[in-house]
Order: C-alpha cells, then sequence, then structure tokens
C-alpha cells in the first residue's frame, strides 16, 4: 500500500495497541527501510500474514516482507537477550533476517537488573503504574541518568564492565533488598546478555546516516511508533505513561534524522478506545459492555496478556494527538469489531465536576477521574465490515461514522482497517 510521503511517521494516539503493527505492515510494502524510534519490548505489535501470527517486541513491524530494511534507532532501549530470542524465533519461522537488521550504536542496553528493578518497583510502589515489567522505566532512568550502557560501548570490554560494575554497585543494596543482589542468577544473566554483545556489535551502526542516505537516494521510509500519545512522557497521562517520548517528534530524535526530513505523520487509532495498566481512561465502558467489547476485539495485551479496559470513541483525545503529532492523516482500526453494536457514542467533551465543559485535554490527570464524558449518539450499521475493500462498501452509517471522527478530529481518514488480515483495509482518496 502506498505511503503519500517518503519519510513516514506512523504513531499511536491512544493508549497503545492501536493496531500499529497491522498498519506498518500494510505501509511497509511500500517503503524500502523501517525504523523504530522509541520504547522497547513494552511494545507487543501483531501482525498476521496468512493464517501465521508473528508479535514483534523490538523488531520493527516491517520484517514479514521479505529484503526490507528494519532498525532499531538510537531512542530505544534495547534488551539484549529478548531482541535475539525474537530475531531468532523469526528465522526458525522462515524469515530471512540476514543483512536486514540494523541497531544504532547510540541505543541504550536494557540490563536483565532493569526488569528486576522495574518489578520491584511496581511491589513496592504505593502508586502503581501497571507497567509491563520489560524495565522500560528504570533504562531510561540510567539513560536520564547520564549513567547508562550503549551498544557502542560493547566494543570496549574494559570499559564495559566498568560501566556494567558501577552500575551494579549503585543498585546492589536495592538488589539485596528485593532478594537479587548477590544471588547466581544475575550474574548469570549478566552473563547471558553481554556474551550476546559481539553479535549485537555485528548489526551496529548509524541509523540517522542510512535513513538520510536512504532518503537522499530517493527511497521511502517508514519511522515505527510504540505505545501511544496518551502513554507519551510529556504529553501523556503523566504519571500513569511510559518513559519515553512516543509522539511523532520523537521520530527525529530517536533515529538521528533532523524533523524537515518528515513529511506526513499517520496516526494510528482504534474505532474505539482501549487501555492496559493503571490510569484514567475517560471514555471507559459500563462493565457490560466493557466485557462485550473486550470479546469481540480480542482486547487482551499482546505483551503481558492482561485484559484491557475499553471505551468509547474519544474525540478529545484525537483532537489533542492531532496537535501533538502534527498529524497529516489516520488510519482507523478494527472498524469491524463495531459491527453487531446498535448504537454508538463518541465523546467530545469532559464535563468536569463544577459544571463546565473542556473540549481540549487536561494537563491534570488526577481531574480526570472525576469528569463527566460529553458524548454524541450515532446508530451502528449492523452489517458485517470485514470484507468491504472500498469506502463504498461499506455501510452509510459506518462511514458517517468514519467522517465523525475525521470532522472531530481535524485529520483526513486516509486508511480503514476491518480485520486483522493484510487485505483488510481500504485506502481511503
Ligand atoms: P499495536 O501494539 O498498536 O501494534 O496493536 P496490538 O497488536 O497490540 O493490538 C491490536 C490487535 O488488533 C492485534 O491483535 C491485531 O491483530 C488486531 N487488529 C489490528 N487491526 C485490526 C482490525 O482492523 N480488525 C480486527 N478485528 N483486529 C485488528
Ligand atoms: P504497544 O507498542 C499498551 C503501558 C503499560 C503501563 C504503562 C507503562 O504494543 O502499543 P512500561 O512498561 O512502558 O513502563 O509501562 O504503559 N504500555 C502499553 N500499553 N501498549 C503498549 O505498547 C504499551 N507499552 C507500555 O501497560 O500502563
Ligand atoms: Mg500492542
Amino acid at each position: 500500500m502506498a505511503v503519500q510521503g517518503t519519510c513516514t511517521v506512523v504513531v499511536g494516539c491512544q493508549w497503545g495497541d492501536e493496531g500499529k503493527g497491522k498498519i506498518v505492515d500494510v505501509l511497509a510494502e511500500g517503503v524500502d527501510v523501517v525504523a523504530r524510534y522509541q520504547g522497547g519490548a513494552n511494545a507487543g505489535h501483531t501482525v498476521h500474514v496468512g493464517d501465521n501470527e508473528f508479535i514483534l517486541h523490538q523488531i520493527p513491524s516491517g520484517i514479514l516482507h521479505a529484503g526490507k530494511r528494519c532498525l532499531l534507532g538510537n531512542g530505544v532501549v534495547l534488551d539484549i537477550r529478548q531482541f535475539f530470542d525474537e530475531y531468532d524465533a523469526l528465522e526458525s519461522r522462515g524469515i530471512a533476517l540476514e543483512g536486514r537488521v540494523g541497531v544504532s550504536s547510540r541505543a541504550h542496553i536494557l540490563f536483565p537488573y532493569h526488569r528486576l528493578m522495574d518489578r520491584a518497583a511496581e511491589d513496592t510502589a504505593s502508586l502503581k503504574i501497571g507497567t509491563t515489567g520489560r524495565g522500560i522505566g528504570p533504562a531510561y532512568e540510567d539513560k536520564a541518568g547520564r549513567r547508562g550502557v550503549r551498544v557502542a560501548d560493547l566494543a570496549n570490554r574494559e570499559r564495559l564492565e566498568e560501566l556494567v560494575g558501577f552500575a551494579l554497585d549503585r543498585i546492589r543494596g536495592r538488589l539485596d533488598q528485593i532478594g537479587h543482589g548477590s544471588g547466581q542468577e544475575l550474574d548469570d544473566l549478566m552473563g547471558e546478555a553481554l556474551s550476546l554483545g559481539d553479535r549485537l556489535l555485528g548489526l551496529s551502526l548509524d541509523t540517522g546516516a542510512e535513513l538520510m542516505a536512504t532518503l537522499r537516494a530517493g527511497k521511502r521510509v517508514l519511522l515505527e511508533g510504540a505505545q501511544g500519545t496518551a502513554l507519551d512522557l510529556d504529553h501523556g497521562t503523566y504519571p500513569f505513561v511510559t518513559s519515553s517520548n512516543t509522539t511523532a517528534a520523537a521520530a527525529a530524535t530517536g533515529t538521528g534524522i533532523g524533523p524537515t526530513a518528515i513529511d506526513s505523520v499517520v496516526g494510528v487509532v482504534k474505532a474505539y478506545t482501549t487501555r492496559v495498566g493503571e490510569g484514567p481512561l475517560p471514555s471507559a465502558f459500563d462493565p457490560a459492555m466493557d466485557a462485550h467489547v473486550r470479546e469481540l476485539g480480542g482486547e487482551f495485551g499482546a505483551t503481558t496478556g492482561r485484559p484491557r479496559r475499553c471505551g468509547w470513541f474519544d474525540a478529545v483525545l484525537s483532537r489533542y494527538a492531532a496537535q501533538v503529532n502534527g498529524l497529516t492523516g489516520l488510519a482507523v482500526t478494527k472498524l469491524d469489531v463495531l459491527d453487531t453494536i446498535p448504537e454508538l457514542e463518541i465523546v467530545t467533551g469532559y464535563r468536569l465536576p463544577d459544571g463546565s465543559v473542556v473540549e481540549s485535554f487536561p494537563a491534570d490527570t488526577w481531574s480526570l477521574g472525576g469528569i463527566e464524558p460529553v458524548v454524541e449518539r450515532h446508530p451502528g450499521w449492523n452489517a458485517p465490515t470485514s470484507e468491504a475493500r472500498a469506502l463504498s462498501d461499506l455501510p452509510s452509517n459506518a462511514r458517517a461514522y468514519l467522517h465523525r471522527i475525521e470532522e472531530l478530529t481535524g485529520a483526513p481518514v486516509q486508511w480503514v482497517s476491518v480485520g486483522t488480515q493484510r487485505s483488510q483495509i481500504i485506502p481511503v482518496g
């Protein structure tokens, strides 16, 4: 499927799991290189190719198209063990990866102690975030604290051991407290992670240089986001967010290109809303509808298996996502999941406890718990959409629903996804 620009960002516009993996897979056909720009193995991007399901955590979702280059940018925190497990599992399923994968020399390494610290923090915190337990927060803390270890450091064994030694000395007390400090387990895990260092170095490069060379050669690039706008460290529902900037501007910082190289930004939204982990979900369904849509949409986390909370499409959030990402278009996914719902709602504003209505996404996350959503009602279409391949194949109520999403968000719908398969996509316009 053709993308509209030469360098396109694909970004989630809700709380993650919008179907970015499916959209990136579909769009990857029309580009030469796909690069992930942030996050780590907290992501779970699901792609279906025929009867095969692939869940990608760190490797970009373009990998299932033969011959496409896939890069992990400097903004990623790389769990080496998990990365090679994923790499080898793909190869064992017949996907040829040789010469196709590159990792930024500037990417930070996520070590086994980051995972231990993440889980310990969640177990003992008075304010739980409901993380994926993949070590993401502690790894980005080390990066911002200027004590992280980068892929380039793997080239110098002495310096590497010194840096890892500093890190372990600093956290040994905390690891002792949680029962992992002096044990063999951590040494084994570290030994295993470091033993893969040379293999990783063999893939390391300057992702920005490769991407710019690709663009200068007149080829196309796709920059793949993980998580979503409402989980962005600055723009999301802080503190119930992930520890990186997930939004489109981070695609430049996180890969090593300048923002002027990017010419289109596709925002991925589900036709409704989901959230996994703690934190407010302003458009949440009532419990019966929540259970019903979770079942219809198979809304269980691709990384942790946790049930996702579900709600109506939230246009307050999508409008905000259009602003902070500079969206040039929308990909609406999972429209088919709503096929049997008699009446749909779209949230257009939040009524605060004092009766006033806000239509912009509030900075005060805590206030979101006390708001009452202002909704519009739309008739359902009560007809299957999964066979539709053109906008005109969709029932008129479904087209009206999409049109309203476009109007309220302020970005044109460019793709509509009506199933998990590659073929189940409607290009619009
Ligand atoms: P991501 O993290 O944004 O890539 O999304 P996930 O893979 O975590 O979750 C999206 C889920 O919805 C996956 O199981 C996809 O296979 C599935 N999916 C994607 N698009 C569609 C669609 O249009 N219809 C249906 N029914 N499922 C979809
Ligand atoms: P993809 O890329 C949905 C959520 C976690 C938690 C918060 C912080 O598949 O859309 P973290 O482990 O990042 O420190 O957890 O963010 N979260 C996701 N939710 N999809 C994801 O990724 C997520 N990655 C993290 O549930 O609420
Ligand atoms: Mg996911």
